[in-house]
């Protein structure tokens, strides 16, 4: 199977990024034709440090691999750099309806929060996505739930563009992971972990194992008093004990069964204690590919290498398909 993902390069990696796509990626790297990408483009949609930029795309490379994708197997590369994203997103612009673009969730958040000054990126910004995929016939997307929706308008693009120029797209599905898919804030439960709001609201892969304590320790729960998985009415303690169930690779049940009588307390400090555990190896790996730059950089070329020669070809068949060449 072909499986495309892509992660905006902020420097902030956080544990919902980690849980709801990186962790399927690794799954799937083993038996699928993979190619993950460092989506840099849509990352300037809001505003951003310039300065920064290349160091959080080479960040983000090293995290990547930090993380166990296998470079050897998969491709790693810089939507920037194969220049077919942006040429292919401008054709989906000429062929889709904007009132497909203002009903999405995540377009009426960002509006809302930008009060109309937002770019037009912001709009157009299902449709850069919608290219990353439509060009490497993408088959999966492994991502969380808040991109499904961005998917299932792909889809629609695909059912379109095939029936008024020809069959040329193949049409995606989205995997979602059972559990992880949408990793709550730490302090406002009932919203969804974001790195667009304050830094007690998630934990970065990069924090260091004070910081991490010092959230999890401070992360808004209810006033009762049962560790219970029950995501309506203990939003807080159930986006916990998802954390701690994914990270230990228990079952819910399980995790509730050995946290049965503890407090509150407790339960957040197990939880802090078992991420700095398990993130420690993730940092330190982290660390080791920082300081082997030239290694992240050539591994970036390579694979933008091989996603160029794949978006060139399938460029080169809608092109001519509408007649443009
Ligand atoms: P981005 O960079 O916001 O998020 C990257 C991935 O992390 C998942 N995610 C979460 N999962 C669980 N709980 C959360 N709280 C949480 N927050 C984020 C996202 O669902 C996503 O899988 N537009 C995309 C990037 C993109 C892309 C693509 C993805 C660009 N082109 C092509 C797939 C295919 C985005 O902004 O994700």
């Amino acid at each position: 199977m072909r499986i495309f993902s892509g992660i905006q390069p902020t420097g902030n990696l956080h544990i919902g990024n980690y849980l709801g796509a990186i962790k399927q990626w690794l799954d799937l790297q083993h038996e699928n034709d993979c190619i993950f990408c460092i989506v840099d483009l849509h990352a300037i949609t809001t505003s951003y440090d310039k300065e920064l930029f290349r160091k959080e795309i080479l960040d983000q490379a090293a995290s990547y691999l930090a993380a166990g994708l296998d470079p050897e197997k998969v491709i790693i590369f810089v939507q920037s750099r194969v220049k077919e994203h942006t040429e292919l997103c401008w054709i989906l612009n000429t062929i889709t309806p904007l009132g497909e673009l203002y009903r999405m969730t995540q377009y009426k958040e960002k509006s809302e929060k930008y009060k109309n000054s937002e770019s037009a990126g912001i709009l157009n910004y299902p449709l850069l996505m919608a290219a990353d995929i439509l060009l490497y016939d993408t088959e999966i997307v492994p991502v969380g739930e808040d991109q499904r929706q961005h998917i299932e308008l792909t889809r629609e693009i695909v059912r379109r563009f095939n029936s008024k120029y020809g069959e040329v797209f193949v049409s995606p599905k989205e995997k979602l992971p059972s559990k992880g898919a949408r990793i709550m804030s730490l302090s406002d439960p009932k919203k969804k972990m974001s790195k667009s709001d304050g830094k007690e609201s998630y934990i970065s892969l990069f924090d260091s194992p004070e910081e991490i304590k010092k959230k999890t320790k401070a992360a808004v729960t209810d006033t009762g008093k049962t560790i219970k998985y029950n995501p309506s009415r203990k939003p807080g303690i159930s986006n916990l004990l998802t954390i701690y169930s994914l990270l230990a690779n228990k079952r819910i049940e399980e995790v509730e069964k050995e946290m049965k009588g503890k407090s509150y307390k407790a339960l957040k400090e197990e939880t802090g204690d078992l991420i700095v555990k398990e993130l420690h190896p993730f940092r330190k790996k982290r660390r080791e590919l920082l300081s082997r730059e030239v290694y992240v950089e050539e591994v970036l070329k390579r694979g933008e290498e091989k996603a160029a020669t794949l978006a060139e070809s399938k460029m080169g068949e809608v092109k001519k398909k509408m007649g443009l060449w």
